[in-house]
Parts: C-alpha cells; sequence; structure tokens
C-alpha cells in the first residue's frame, strides 16, 4: 500500500476512534442527567464511530499496510448542556469532514483510485451526519428552556439514528 496513503488512512482511523470516546463520554453524561433518549441516540452514535475506525482498519490490513491502534486521550466527563453537547458533536463532525477530504486529497494525489473509491463511503455518511447534527441542534434550539418541549425531545431522540443497520454489522 502506498505509504502516504497508508499514514492518512492510519490518521484516520485514530479521528474515528476518538470521536467513538468523544460520543461515548457524552453518552454516560447525558444518562446522568436522565436523558435517557439522548444517552441511548449518543450510546449508538458512538458504536457507529467504532465501526468506522473497524471498517478503516481492516482494509488497510487486506490491502498489505499496517493499521496502527492508537492510544487516545480521556475526553471530558462534564458538559455544559445538551446545547453545548450537541453543538460540539457538529464541530466535531465538521472536523472530521475536513480530515476525511484529506484523505480523499492524498488518494487523488497518489492515484490510489481503490482507496478513493473506499473512501467515497466515508464522503456520504459525513454528508449524513453533518445533516443530522445540525437537525437535532435546531430542534434543540428552538425548545430553548421548554420542559415539556426537553422531554419530548429526549423521547424522540431514543429513535433516532444515522445508520442503524451499521450498528453491530461485521466491519468488511
Ligand atoms: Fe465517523 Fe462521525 O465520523
Amino acid at each position: 500500500m502506498n505509504k502516504r496513503v497508508e499514514e492518512a488512512l492510519n490518521q484516520q482511523i485514530e479521528k474515528e476512534a476518538s470521536s467513538s470516546q468523544f460520543y461515548l463520554a457524552m453518552a454516560s453524561w447525558a444518562e446522568n442527567q436522565g436523558l435517557n433518549g439522548t444517552a441511548k441516540f449518543l450510546y449508538k452514535h458512538s458504536d457507529e464511530e467504532r465501526f468506522h475506525m473497524l471498517k478503516l482498519v481492516k482494509f488497510v490490513n487486506e490491502r498489505g499496510g499496517t493499521a496502527v491502534i492508537p492510544g487516545l486521550s480521556t475526553p471530558p466527563s462534564e458538559f455544559e448542556s445538551l446545547p453545548n453537547v450537541f453543538s460540539l458533536l457538529l464541530e466535531h463532525e465538521l472536523k472530521v469532514t475536513e480530515s476525511i477530504n484529506e484523505v480523499v486529497d492524498v488518494c487523488l494525489q497518489e492515484k490510489d483510485y481503490t482507496t478513493h473509491n473506499f473512501m467515497q463511503w466515508y464522503v456520504s455518511e459525513q454528508l449524513e451526519e453533518e445533516a443530522l447534527a445540525r437537525t437535532i441542534l435546531d430542534k434543540i434550539q428552538l425548545i430553548g428552556g421548554d420542559k415539556g418541549g426537553l422531554y419530548l425531545f429526549d423521547r424522540d431522540l431514543e429513535n433516532a439514528s444515522i445508520q442503524p443497520e451499521n450498528v453491530g454489522n461485521q466491519a468488511n
């Protein structure tokens, strides 16, 4: 496997793993706030990020590279508020999109069209994740401090997911 592409993919492995930990920290915080629907959504989201990481690990190894399993820094255990959680989540996803675009760019520079093709799945995934994060954030901002609204929001989020069919599936 081309060394620059391998390095870019390994950096992306670290980003997906960190995303999984970050959302896991958010899920745990939400659970302790009694926001069970939000917690469930975030736990699922954390699993999805782990799936994104695994898919990359397997791809790198199958293509003759060596996947590097990263050590991770501790994510925060406290968050200011629910709007704060989702604005951090959106901000984080925007950074992930940027980094996926960088991987795609390296693939083009190195003329690695197979990896370029593989990365298109991540490009579409980011579109969906960003759109969902924006929709959720808009809803929270509409609710403001309304307790009844928050209750309904939390209940609805329990059933929302980006791509539920991915969670628990074998990475390929
Ligand atoms: Fe796998 Fe949400 O980036």
